[in-house]
């Protein structure tokens, strides 16, 4: 995965985290039993993601075939979370693939585990795919988010991404409608 960075450590308080080393790096293939089970976890740990309980019909051999493809296709990155020997979170960002889109990197997943979350790591993971897509020369980073989700969109915000649209109804989510907030950054400096 040579166009991937190997790691970076990130900022953030320590809380609850005592001395487990933090490593955000590029998923290896090795990674791919321990993904998909953090994939599914997370998946009933909140409501903001888009699989439901029992929808990630994803098998361990697709989630290694998805690593294998993120280590030969320059414009696919998957980072994960590591902290001790747990993986705590994942996220997955891919540039567009014509002439007129591939300046656009579009963060498809961004996820951690709960007993993680607020100490840094999301932050992290940001910081990785957006270094990642100015070493391609991306000048955009893009993404959807559940417009109830504070916690995301806080996230978001605080790392320069401003909301630019609304798709009204995008999810339902427990019987009830969910607007999607369309939200971008520009990559010029
Ligand atoms: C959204 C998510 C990835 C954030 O990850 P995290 O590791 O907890 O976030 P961080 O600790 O890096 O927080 C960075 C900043 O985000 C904002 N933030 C994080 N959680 C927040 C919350 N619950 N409420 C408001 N702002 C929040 C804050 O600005 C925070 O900075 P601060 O802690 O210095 O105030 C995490 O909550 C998560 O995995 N949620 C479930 C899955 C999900 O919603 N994914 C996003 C789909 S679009």
């Amino acid at each position: 995965m040579s166009h991937l960075m190997d790691s970076i450590t990130p900022v953030g308080n320590d809380t609850g985290r005592g001395d487990a080393p933090v490593t955000i790096r590029a998923a290896r293939l090795d990674d791919a039993a321990g993904l998909l089970r953090l994939m599914r976890k997370v998946d009933v740990e909140t409501p903001f993601m888009i699989y439901g309980k029992g929808e990630r019909s994803l098998s361990v051999e697709d989630t290694r075939n998805l690593l294998v493809e993120a280590g030969l296709v320059r414009g696919l990155a998957m980072f994960v979370a590591q902290v001790g020997p747990e993986l705590a979170g994942y996220t997955l960002a891919v540039s567009g693939g014509l002439a007129r889109t591939r300046h656009c990197v579009r963060i498809s997943a961004l996820a951690v585990r709960r007993r993680w979350w607020r100490q840094g790591l999301g932050r992290a993971m940001l910081a990785n795919v957006e270094q990642w897509a100015r070493g391609m020369g991306a000048q955009r980073l893009e993404l959807e988010t559940m417009a109830a989700n504070d916690a995301a969109q806080g996230l978001y915000e605080s790392m320069g991404f401003v909301v630019e649209g609304r798709r009204r109804r995008a999810f339902l989510v427990a019987g009830a409608w969910m607007d999607a907030l369309v939200m971008g950054k520009l990559l010029e400096d």
